[in-house]
């Protein structure tokens, strides 16, 4: 229990937990560089407890190399090795972002959050909202996809009116677990207690990209009781999701 009422995470809060937003996958973004330091991060995520992980590459047009076929090589290949030191089970998806490449992704099949599924996390440049994002969000959904909206807290441009819009089109939200420890800014932290105690969050990932950041930063969340309850909520809707 700290000052305002506010807590920190309970020690078992990664007790069977399924993570649905990270990039251990190596050396194919700008998440974990190599195989040794990602397999270090999922021995340690097991001594927390968590049982699952969705591990989610960035697919967009900086990342060209990134596309269905060599993702899905690459992850067998590691999933395959890390089987050896570590009973997590993993499962492979993508971050879309919604830039100029994202329906040629559309047309070749989304990896998606839940295996054989329609959930595909999408996300948007973080500066500036740019022309045609509901647009390709509808056509996925025309093809009954479920758009889930990558860390909504963290872009610069979004207020209430377009969080609110967007849950009207049937948007789902994921929050980064770090928002809320004041990794990004301040302005993220806000959002994301707002958009907790709404009640609009449908998932919870870490976006780890390394394991030192997210040990570092972990600590610092602080939630009133309603908060915590929230997450809660969304940690269970992991594992609906995945399984
Ligand atoms: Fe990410």
């Amino acid at each position: 229990m700290f000052g305002l009422g506010r807590h920190s995470l309970p020690e078992d809060f990664f007790r069977g937990a399924c993570d649905v937003h990270c990039h251990l996958l190596p050396g194919v973004d700008d998440g974990f560089p190599t195989v040794e330091k990602s397999l270090h991060a999922l021995k340690k995520l097991e001594q927390r407890g968590v049982k699952k992980m969705v591990f989610t590459p960035h697919f967009m047009k900086d990342y060209p190399d990134n596309h269905r076929e060599a993702i899905m090589a690459k992850f067998e290949a590691y999933k395959a090795e890390a089987a050896q030191v570590c009973g997590i089970e993993l499962h492979l998806a993508a971050e879309y972002m919604l830039d100029a490449c994202f329906l040629d992704h559309f047309k070749e099949g989304f990896l998606t959050l839940d295996k054989g599924g329609n959930h595909v996390l999408c996300e948007t440049s973080y500066m500036m909202y740019e022309h045609g994002i509901t647009e390709m969000i509808y056509e996925i959904m025309c093809a009954e996809y479920q758009p889930v909206i990558a860390h909504p807290e963290r872009y610069e441009y979004a207020n209430r009116e377009i969080y609110f819009r967007w849950k009207d089109k049937d948007y789902q939200y994921q929050l980064n677990l770090l928002s809320l420890a004041g990794t990004y800014g301040s302005n993220a932290v806000a959002k994301a207690r707002y958009l907790l105690k709404e009640g609009m969050y449908d998932y919870v990932g870490s976006d780890m990209h390394g394991l030192s950041n997210f040990e570092h930063f972990l600590p610092e969340i602080r939630l009133d009781k309603k908060c915590l309850e929230q997450l809660e909520r969304l940690i269970e809707n992991n594992k609906r999701l995945v399984g």
